[in-house]
């Protein structure tokens, strides 16, 4: 097949485009080689060698129809990704996210070519995952009130009884209720590709990745990647820092499995919807607590935990997929444990680059009132 990955010199998009080469495939990348993520020195990775690359933003139309010229499937991962980030850079965000899927869309349709698309949609369009209430059943919870916050609750609770609540597998028809501006580009991402794929008969398939970590994560952008930020600040011999009270939970799925997804999903058998919505992710929670600890001993480090009390704006207590859906329509099952990915991550952190910027990004959000330390703590 002939295939554009947008974003393709990415952390997803270098082991996408890698694996797809060696399948025998024609591959084209176009990326604007964005400076928070590639640092400054804006060039392709090596292992995107085989590929044609496009330096250039999916918001530039005329590099865009260039990009797309004989492409049968478009897999569109460009996009800025940071949840912290997005809260005060909305514009750059909407611009980015939706600007940059209708550009894709309209260029799509102009070319009056029929394509398949593969949107990397994202968790984060849930919100806060489903829950069950003993009383209530299966429950979704909004967004957490900034008071309850502010005194150290935690965990939401039901919406009908206000009875406690337990994090459940979150399945693709759960509400979407984006709880950050991240979250609402990707929820609108889905709804533009779907609205426009269904209009124009384009086979779509929405992948809701969950927590993506694994070799080639930038190491140096301070906004993604919760492992980058606990190794860099390891490495240099300071305290790990873990937000709340260290039991919120994430669905941690490896790069490789991501990609077998991912590659799974460019064949969209004729006896499927025209548009489908899939879960991505390994389907367990962990808690960031012990996520933290399974780094420092796997990484051998001797650097405490600081269970912070403080919180950000825009993150979710928890999350994790439902994977039924995938394992059904792509055969698709997460296979690495957490344990081998977080080995074959610390084997490649070590002789990679890194540059510690938490505090920085911390000091954007604090500044704004984004980033706050509970008072009841
Ligand atoms: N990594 C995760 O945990 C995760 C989880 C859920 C969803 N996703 C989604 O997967 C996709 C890829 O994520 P990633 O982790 O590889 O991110 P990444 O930041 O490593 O890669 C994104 C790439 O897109 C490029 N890019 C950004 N804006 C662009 C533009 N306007 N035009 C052209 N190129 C542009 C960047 O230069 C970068 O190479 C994103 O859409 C993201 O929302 C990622």
């Amino acid at each position: 097949m002939n295939i554009l990955v947008t974003g393709g010199a990415g952390f997803i998009g270098r082991h996408l485009v890698k694996t797809l080469l060696g399948e025998g495939h024609t591959v084209r990348v176009l990326d604007s080689l964005s400076e928070q993520v590639h640092g400054s020195s804006a060039r392709f990775p090596a292992a995107l060698a085989g590929a044609d690359v496009i330096h250039g933003d999916i918001r530039d139309t005329e590099r865009l129809a260039a990009a797309l010229a004989g492409v049968e499937v478009v897999v569109h991962l460009a996009a800025e990704t940071g949840v912290g980030q997005s809260m005060y850079e909305v514009e750059r965000y909407v611009d980015a996210n939706d600007r940059g899927t209708a550009s894709l869309l309209q260029t799509l349709i102009e070319r009056q070519r029929p394509v398949r698309v593969v949107l990397a949609s994202s968790r984060a369009v849930y919100g806060e995952g489903l829950y069950t209430c003993r009383r209530c059943g299966e429950v979704s919870p909004s967004s957490r009130d900034p008071e309850a916050l502010n005194r150290a609750v935690w965990d939401p609770v039901c919406p009908i009884c206000a009875g406690a609540i337990a994090p459940a597998a979150t399945h693709e028809d759960a509400a979407a209720r984006p709880g950050s501006v991240y979250a609402a580009t990707k929820l609108a991402q889905e709804h533009l590709c779907a609205i426009v794929g269904g209009a124009y008969g384009f086979p779509t398939t929405i992948l809701r990745y969950f927590n993506v970590y694994g070799p080639g994560q930038s190491l140096s952008n301070p906004y993604t990647g919760i492992l980058s930020t606990f190794y860099t600040r390891a490495r240099n011999g300071k305290p790990i820092e873990v937000y709340e009270d260290g039991r919120e939970s994430r669905d941690f799925v490896f790069v490789a499995d991501v990609v077998a997804a991912t590659r799974r999903a460019l064949h969209h058998p004729d006896d499927q919807p025209r548009c489908r919505v899939l879960n991505i992710g390994a389907g367990a929670p962990v808690s960031i607590g012990d996520l933290a600890g399974a780094m420092i001993l796997l990484g051998g480090w001797d650097v405490p935990i600081d269970v912070t009390g403080a919180y950000r704006a825009g993150d979710v207590r928890h999350v994790f997929a439902d994977t039924k859906r995938a394992a059904h329509l792509l055969g698709f099952v997460a296979a690495t444990p957490l344990v081998d990915g977080l080995r074959q991550w610390l084997a490649w952190a070590a002789r990679a680059d890194s540059q510690d910027a938490t505090d920085a990004a911390l000091a954007h959000l604090t500044a704004r009132g984004l980033y706050r330390t509970a008072k009841g703590g």
